[in-house]
């Protein structure tokens, strides 16, 4: 089956950028001249999927806004003949279908997703997290596309992880796993940002999912945590004893851009790969550093 719809849940309050996400979503924050959340869905467009389900807090609706016609801006680039600008601007919306939900108090990743289900209803669906960029490697498909094809291969939930460092596993969502072939493993159970004594691997969730529309019902089931969220591992550990869930490594450069260093990385990366500023932007750091970047 086709996966169709992907949820973006980018209702967080983005605290590790204030005072910065006080009045803007960190998913508009910009990486070169693109906001966040415009390098997820373009990942989402080069998997053929046609609509986006936008988990929004309150205060966003500069996200809704960016996916919504501009008026005055596109009646001012088309009379001054500015073809270059305003194309990209039409072709996104004619490409996408951006639907928005208001999740109405940050309870946890899980509540965000569940809130999507009055869109998604029966059918199985991506989940990219706003704040994560993979970044498709030439030759390859789209890092959600890679996750489309194994959810068609083997019909069943799947999600993508990537080895960390012992010392990283605290700040992730790790899978406990039996290997089943090559980057392929069956998932037992998530434990979210575990010791590095407790982790059941080192293999971490970078924030792309696949899931059978089950997932509503386990997260639906599972206890809230002492301050009421809802924590999406632990609807996934239900998932996964339920329905399975398969784990598999997806080849894409991702950058965790809702932590500061991650988001300037991202930054210098793709201005080095930027067609118009990325030669001067090379040369800027050379004079600056030395050493070739
Ligand atoms: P994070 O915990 O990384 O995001 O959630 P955050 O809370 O916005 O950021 P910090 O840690 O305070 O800086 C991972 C993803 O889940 C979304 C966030 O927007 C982010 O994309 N999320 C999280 C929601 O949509 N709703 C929530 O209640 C919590």
């Amino acid at each position: 089956m086709k996966i169709t719809k992907a949820v973006i849940p980018a209702a967080g309050l983005g605290t590790r950028f204030l005072p910065a996400t006080k009045t803007i979503p960190k998913e508009m924050l910009p990486i070169v001249d693109k906001p966040t959340i415009l390098y997820n869905v373009e990942e989402i467009i080069a998997a053929d999927i046609g609509q986006v389900i936008l988990i929004a807090g309150r205060d966003k609706t500069s996200i809704e806004d960016f996916f919504d016609t501009s008026y005055e801006l596109e009646d001012v680039l088309e009379k001054a003949g500015k073809r270059d600008l305003l194309n990209p601007i039409r072709d996104l919306r004619k490409r996408i279908q951006v639907i928005s939900i208001r999740q109405q108090e940050a309870l946890g990743l899980g509540h965000a997703v569940l809130c999507a289900e009055p869109v998604v209803g029966k059918d199985p669906f991506a989940v990219l997290l706003g704040d994560e960029i993979m970044v498709t490697v030439p030759g390859h498909a789209s890092a959600i596309a890679q996750l489309c094809a194994l959810y068609e291969k083997h019909t069943t939930s799947v999600v993508a992880v990537m080895e960390v460092p012992p010392s990283d596993v605290t700040k992730y969502g790790i899978v406990k796993v039996q290997a089943k072939s090559k980057n392929l493993w069956q998932v037992e159970s998530v434990v979210e940002k575990p010791t590095v004594e407790q982790a059941p691997s080192r293999l971490a969730l970078p924030g792309r999912y696949i899931f059978d529309s089950e997932i509503f019902s386990c997260l639906k089931e599972i206890k809230p945590g002492r301050l009421g969220e809802i924590q999406l591992s632990d609807g996934m550990t239900l998932l996964a004893q339920r329905k399975g869930m398969l784990a598999a490594t997806v080849i894409a450069e991702r950058f965790d851009a809702g932590d500061k260093l991650g988001f300037l990385k991202a930054n210098v990366e793709l201005a080095l790969r930027h067609p118009e500023i990325g030669p001067a932007f090379g040369r800027y750091l050379t004079d600056r550093f030395g050493g070739t970047p």
